[in-house]
């Protein structure tokens, strides 16, 4: 779409936004200003999250992601041109030309929209997948569905829908169609995020059935349910439960990478001192993988991947896609389009890299690739993997 036209659309939107009231069906006029507090409250919170990402360290600061202790055995003859070197998979029923998914970030006001269409454009232009940050903005001021709705600058690629498992918990079926259908998503994303909520004031504090939640949406919705954490890993015991609900997809996003607990700590006084404490709370993303890699999902590497090798590390451990957040709002906010498009280019030929060294010519070749693991991610492999029994793996 030319640059022309998006612009006038945004205008146009825009005004809607500011000079329209909010849909309040039956609500009272009083309940509809405590719903549009809320829907304040949450903009300038997204907001303030977007500014720290680009001014502090918000990243884990000892822990990383032990990706580093994963060594790929090298091919000194590897009988391959780098041409011929095929990176792209199916997911979600799609083709794509690289197995990268940008995981959501953001949505609900007019600035969100940009990075949306920018980045969604870009995921098109990639051949990648693209999700949009949690949607909960839109269910409290439905007027600000536009800014996630990217399905035009990304008309062939998968695209992900998200909501937070604290609000999935209190919603019918039927909601979730308004949240699906904003951008014709392939896919929704529930992210899980108790640590964050933990350290924010404001936060949740009640996780009650969220296994029951995931039951209900597995069976309930048309679209597959992804299982996404936001930082601090997915264990082997929880994906199991998970998978008895009916998931069968999971985006691991573990710890090593941007840490919420931090960014929330960056927000407050309470905050800062139960933050610090637990900025590095979490399942390094290697860790976390190796955990569920025989279990049967279709799993997503996020938390803290940041080049190439990452990615390929992440897809030798079992993952179908890696994903990545952080880096590429900040390649974004510092180059614009075209720094988030170098910043992708080089994941990509990073992977190709790794792969033509492995001689591997497809990702299937990749996961074959004999690996080394490091002291540290053997730990935690005995106690988040599979257990070792007398005759065999259990
Ligand atoms: C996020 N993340 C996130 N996740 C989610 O499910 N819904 C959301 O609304 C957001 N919002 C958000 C904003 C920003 C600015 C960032 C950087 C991240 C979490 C994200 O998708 C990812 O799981 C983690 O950030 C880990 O990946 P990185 O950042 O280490 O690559």
């Amino acid at each position: 779409m030319p640059t022309a036209r998006v612009g006038c659309f945004v205008a146009e939107r825009k005004r809607r936004v500011a000079g329209r009231p909010a849909k309040t069906g039956s609500q009272g006029p009083a309940r509809a200003s405590r719903t549009s507090r809320a829907a304040d409250a949450i903009a300038e919170r997204k907001q303030a999250h977007l500014d720290l990402c680009l001014r502090e360290d918000v990243e884990a600061l000892r822990k990383t992601t032990l990706l580093e202790e994963v060594d790929l055995l090298h091919d000194a003859v590897p009988d391959l041109s780098f041409d011929e070197v095929d990176c792209s998979t199916r997911w979600l029923g799609k083709r794509l030309r690289a197995p990268l998914v940008i995981t959501g970030m953001t949505g609900g006001t007019g600035s969100a929209f940009e990075v949306n269409r920018d980045l969604a454009s870009l995921a098109e232009e990639f051949g990648i997948a693209f999700g949009v940050g949690s949607q909960r903005a839109m269910q409290k001021r439905r007027d600000s569905g536009w800014t996630y709705e990217v399905r035009r600058f990304a008309p062939t690629t998968v695209l992900l829908a998200n909501i937070g498992l604290a609000q999935a918990r209190s919603m019918e079926i039927g909601q979730f169609a308004e949240l699906v259908d904003a951008l014709e998503a392939d896919a929704i994303c529930i992210h899980l995020n108790v640590a964050q909520e933990l350290v924010q004031p404001e936060g949740d504090r009640d996780f009650r059935d969220g296994t029951a939640t995931f039951r209900r949406l597995a069976r309930g919705l048309r679209v597959p349910v992804v299982a996404k954490e936001t930082g601090c890993g997915i264990s082997r015991t929880v994906a199991t439960r998970l998978r008895a609900a009916g998931v069968r997809h999971l985006d691991v996003s573990g710890a090593g990478g941007t840490s919420w607990v931090r960014i929330e700590a960056l927000r407050g006084d309470r905050a800062a001192r139960i933050g610090e404490t637990f900025r590095d709370w979490g399942i390094p993303t290697a860790a976390g993988l190796l955990g569920v890699r025989d279990l049967g999902f279709e799993v997503v590497a996020s938390g803290g991947v940041r080049d190439g090798l990452d990615v390929a590390r992440a897809i030798a451990l079992g993952a179908s896609l890696a994903g990545v957040a952080l880096p590429v709002y900040q390649a974004y906010r510092a180059g614009g389009v075209e720094g988030a498009r170098s910043f992708l280019q080089d994941l990509v030929d990073g992977l190709r890299t790794a792969m033509l060294l492995t001689g591997s010519r497809t990702l299937a070749d990749l996961r074959r690739v004999p690996v080394v693991l490091g002291p540290r991610l053997q730990g935690w492999a005995a106690v988040n993997g599979p257990r070792r029994t007398p005759r065999g793996r259990a």
